[in-house]
C-alpha cells in the first residue's frame, strides 16, 4: 500500500499531525505532500489518501486548501480510497466546527472517491459542524482539536489510524 498525505496548514497545526501520522506509519508507507508546494494532480499517484485540512475565518477552507480547490476537479480520484482529518477549535468557532472538512468531504464523495475513517462524535462540545453524518453521530473523518483538546491528539491517532488502515485493506 502507498499513501499520500496531503495537507494544509496557515499556523503549522496540521503540518505537526502530518508528521506525527507519517512518524507512526514509517516513510516508506507515507509520503508527505504539503499542497502549498504540491500540485494536486499528485493525487492521482495513489492508491490510498490522508487529507488534512483545517477551518478558517467563520467556516471557510484553509488558504492552500482553497488555492487547490478548483484544480481538484481537474484529478480523476474515482475509487480512490481516502480519509480525511480535520483542524478546528470547538470553543472559539463551535459554530463552524471543522466546516472545511465536511466540505472536503462532500466534493470527494461527489468524486467517486471511497472515504473511510469516520469517527465518533463522543467527547466534543460545540454548536454546530458541516463535517458530521448519520444524525450526527459520526464526524467525515479525525476530529482534532488542537486549541482545547491538545492532550487528547496522540490517543486519537493511535485510535483512528489503526482503523483507517483495516479499512483501507479491505477495500484494495
Ligand atoms: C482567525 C481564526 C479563525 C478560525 N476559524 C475556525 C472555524 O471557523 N472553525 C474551526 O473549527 N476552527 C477555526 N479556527 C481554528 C483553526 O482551525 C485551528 O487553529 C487549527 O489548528 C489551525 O490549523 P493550521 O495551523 O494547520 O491551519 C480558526 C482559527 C483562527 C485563528
Amino acid at each position: 500500500m502507498q499513501i499520500g498525505l496531503f495537507y494544509g496548514s496557515s499556523t503549522c497545526y496540521t503540518e505537526m499531525v502530518a508528521e506525527k501520522i507519517q512518524a507512526r506509519l514509517g516513510k516508506d508507507l507515507v509520503t508527505l505532500h504539503n499542497l502549498k508546494d504540491t500540485p494536486v494532480q499528485r493525487m492521482a499517484d495513489y492508491p490510498v489518501l490522508l487529507l488534512g485540512i483545517s477551518t478558517w475565518d467563520f467556516g471557510e477552507i484553509q488558504e492552500d486548501w482553497l488555492a487547490s480547490w478548483d484544480a481538484i476537479d481537474t484529478v480523476d480520484l474515482s475509487g480512490k480510497v481516502v480519509a480525511l482529518f480535520g483542524l478546528g477549535d470547538q470553543q472559539g468557532y463551535g459554530e463552524w466546527f471543522l466546516d472545511a472538512m465536511g466540505l472536503l468531504h462532500d466534493k470527494l464523495l461527489a468524486k467517486g472517491c471511497q472515504l473511510v475513517g469516520y469517527w465518533p462524535n463522543e467527547g466534543y462540545e460545540f454548536e454546530a459542524s458541516k463535517a458530521l453524518v448519520d444524525e450526527g453521530r459520526y464526524f467525515v473523518g479525525l476530529a482534532l482539536d488542537e486549541t482545547n483538546q491538545y492532550a487528547l491528539t496522540e490517543a486519537r491517532l493511535d485510535a483512528w489510524l489503526p482503523q483507517v488502515l483495516d479499512e483501507a485493506t479491505a477495500l484494495l
